[in-house]
């Protein structure tokens, strides 16, 4: 049989429908199941979550009231009384998952641990009363900078379990991003390791923690310090302890705090189109919910399944996907410390191989990394374990999408594209496996209680096929609540954009799309000044602010450029000081401040010097003009408003 062409299908525009035998033991049987749970919650939304809050958590209290919604703030289960950390560890105790595995976890080195829910347990027991050793107390924050171990995890928990909202930062940050975010959450403790391994070499997380420390974060008292890669590091005598001293004299046994459904479970910060990134607050009950179902629904989570996502806890993917959803469920979920390395290109079919994983979720920029390494690598190894993959992050191109599903699935894995953010919590549109079938490309439909829909810039419904911004019309129990001390900002930046005639607030967080004759949603990507390079979103104004902190720099423009791997790729457009040259060295060095600055993730790949910007009279800079330029296009549309045409003959001539 000769395989489709990729033309072959777009052409034929095909539907992949979820295999007979998948859709049979489903959760979530068929799209009639889906249609009927989809238009009941829209029917009545609070019935239909309070039906999902009493059957799937444990509740210390009953809730008052469902939904409490004064724009743009919104209550879920008025003052009901719960513990996510107790639904995610305690309720299973009692049940023959006692001593399922609750975590798999793999280091990169090739160590590896498994926890079950009862060791678990114990361990946050264990470090909550640590914390509480430490004076952190309900409503004090904690900032958490660890490689992908399990005491990530248990950290979260721990936090969790006595009320004190994590933030955890992705330990690619910079000791300078660190540092801002410990700063505006006014992190009372750190968590981190003296290192952890990624691609071969250790990542030196406490160096960076103890530059942060220098650089000013004064509310932090302790931090508390993991043994993973065993280099020399300085400890802070009184500030600094060993996480394994601690941990020797704790008790296993500290009760889940009873928390508000809507106290704070964590901060995590994201970027936005200023060059200070947004703390999205996120609370207890209706967060527990939503990525408890979502997980449940969207994965097809069952008892049986070996489930593993490769993201960092860092990011929202890892705290709603890695720890609060599975573990909600009482499901196996598993934890990398790795990445696909010179040394192993083929270690994450390695993982699949060795703990049979039967579901894999990932990103469309490793997709296409892993497609270009070859598949001999995967073909090497047995996937035979496989039943579901998952994707996040970015629009999948179908060329990825469909080998994807060849080489990784064997034609036998439903894939579920799943669109959200860090501001939804958990999945807004997304197959259900078992009952939507999906086409490569499209997030398909939303997730039952979502309601979205596409509009234009008046906020005015418009016909989805002509596309337009991707709008949220109805609260769910998973949305963030705030940006943490801003509540200004909140109410800008995601209900303000947009704002209908009829004075109703519509949600909205920066994405274009458009809908197809059968009502599937095609997420097109940002409309607002965020790049996402290799899933990670990334403001332009703060590898502007990056750029601009370096003497030599007078202005700069940072614009995103199509790339094969990355997605988007960083071009930032530059003027000097008036005594600088452009050169080699300096291009280097700028590439370098921004690693400091951000981190890694926000290197520019391309740095253009310029005499100046195009900008209009006005004085904004029309990053449209520069957007075209770095993609090596022709200039269209519109350039009236350019306050100086002869900019663009030089830029064209410089670039
Ligand atoms: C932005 C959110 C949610 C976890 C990962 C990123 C883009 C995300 C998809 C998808 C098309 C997607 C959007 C969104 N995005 N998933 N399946 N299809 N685009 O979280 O950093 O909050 O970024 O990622 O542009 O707005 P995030």
């Amino acid at each position: 049989m000769s395989q489709p062409t990729i033309e072959s299908i777009l052409q034929e525009k095909r539907l992949f429908p979820p295999p007979t035998e998948f859709a049979q033991k489903a959760h979530i049987k068929s799209i009639e199941e889906y249609k009927q749970l989809y238009e009941k919650a829209k029917a009545d939304p609070e019935a239909f979550w309070a039906e999902l809050a009493e059957t799937e958590l444990d509740w210390f209290q009953k809730w008052d009231k469902v939904l409490d919604w004064q724009p743009p703030f919104v209550k879920w289960f008025v003052n009901g009384k719960i513990n996510i950390s107790y639904n995610c560890l305690d309720r299973h105790l009692t049940t023959w998952r006692r001593n399922k595995a609750a975590l798999i976890w793999e280091g990169e080195p090739g160590d590896s641990r498994t926890l079950t829910y009862a060791q678990l347990h114990r361990e946050v027991c264990q470090m909550a009363n640590v914390f509480k050793q430490l004076g952190v107390k309900k409503g004090d924050r904690v900032g958490i900078y660890m490689p992908m171990i399990p005491e990530a995890a248990i950290a979260m928990l721990a936090c969790a379990r006595i009320g004190a909202p994590h933030t955890v930062v992705f330990g690619g940050f910079s000791a300078e991003a660190l540092k801002d975010r410990l700063v505006d959450a006014e992190a009372k403790l750190v968590v981190t390791a003296d290192g952890g391994w990624r691609k071969d070499a250790i990542v030196p997380l406490k160096e960076q923690v103890d530059k942060a420390l220098v650089a000013g974060a004064p509310t932090v008292e302790n931090v508390l310090v993991v043994k993973r890669t065993a280099q020399q590091i300085h400890m802070e005598p009184g500030r600094d302890h060993w996480w394994h001293d601690v941990q020797k004299g704790a008790s296993g046994e500290c009760p889940a705090e009873p928390m508000d459904s809507e106290d704070m479970l964590f901060i995590l910060y994201t970027s936005g189109t200023t060059g200070k990134p947004k703390g999205v607050v996120h609370t207890t009950g209706g967060y527990n919910l939503y990525t408890h179902v979502t997980n449940k629904w969207a994965f097809d989570l069952q008892d049986t399944d070996v489930y593993w996502c490769t993201a960092d806890v860092g990011w929202i993917t890892g705290h709603s996907y890695i720890v609060y959803g599975p573990l909600s469920n009482g499901a196996t979920s598993l934890m990398y410390e790795g990445a696909p390395r010179a040394s192993n290109p083929g270690c994450l079919w390695d993982v699949v191989e060795k703990y049979g994983v039967t579901i894999f979720y990932t990103a469309p920029t490793a997709i296409r990394a892993l497609m270009k390494m070859g598949e001999h690598h995967p073909n090497s190894r047995n996937l035979s374990s496989l039943r579901l993959l998952g994707t996040v992050g970015e629009p999948i191109n179908p060329e990825a999408w469909i080998w994807y599903n060849r080489v990784i699935g064997g034609d036998r894995c439903p894939i579920v594209d799943t669109w959200w953010q860090t501001e939804t919590g958990g999945f807004m549109i997304t197959p259900l496996p078992g009952a939507t079938s999906t086409k490569p490309g499209s997030a398909t439909l939303p997730f039952p209680g979502i309601i979205a829909d596409i509009v234009n810039q008046e906020g005015e419904s418009v016909d989805g096929n002509n596309g337009g911004y991707l709008v949220i019309k109805h609260p769910w129990p998973g949305m963030m609540r705030t940006v943490y001390g801003d509540d200004d900002r909140f109410r800008r930046t995601y209900w303000e954009y947009l704002r209908p005639k009829s004075g109703e607030y519509i949600y909205f967080a920066g994405d274009g799309a458009h809908k197809d004759d059968d009502g599937y949603f095609w997420v097109m990507g940002r409309v607002d000044d965020v790049i996402n390079v290799a899933g990670h979103r990334l403001g332009t104004m703060e590898v502007e602010s990056a750029l601009v902190s370096h003497p030599a720099v007078a202005e700069a423009a940072v614009v995103g450029k199509p790339d094969e791997v990355k997605g988007e790729d960083i071009v930032a457009f530059v003027t000097l000081e008036g005594d600088r040259e452009p050169n080699e060295d300096l291009e280097k060095e700028l590439k370098q401040h921004v690693v400091q600055e951000i981190g890694a993730i926000a290197r520019p790949g391309d740095i253009r010097f310029t005499e100046d910007l195009p900008k209009t009279r006005s004085g904004k800079i029309m990053r449209r003009l520069l957007r075209s330029l770095a993609a090596g296009q022709e200039i269209a549309g519109d350039t009236s408003t350019l306050q100086d045409r002869s900019v663009l003959d030089k830029l064209r001539g410089g670039a």
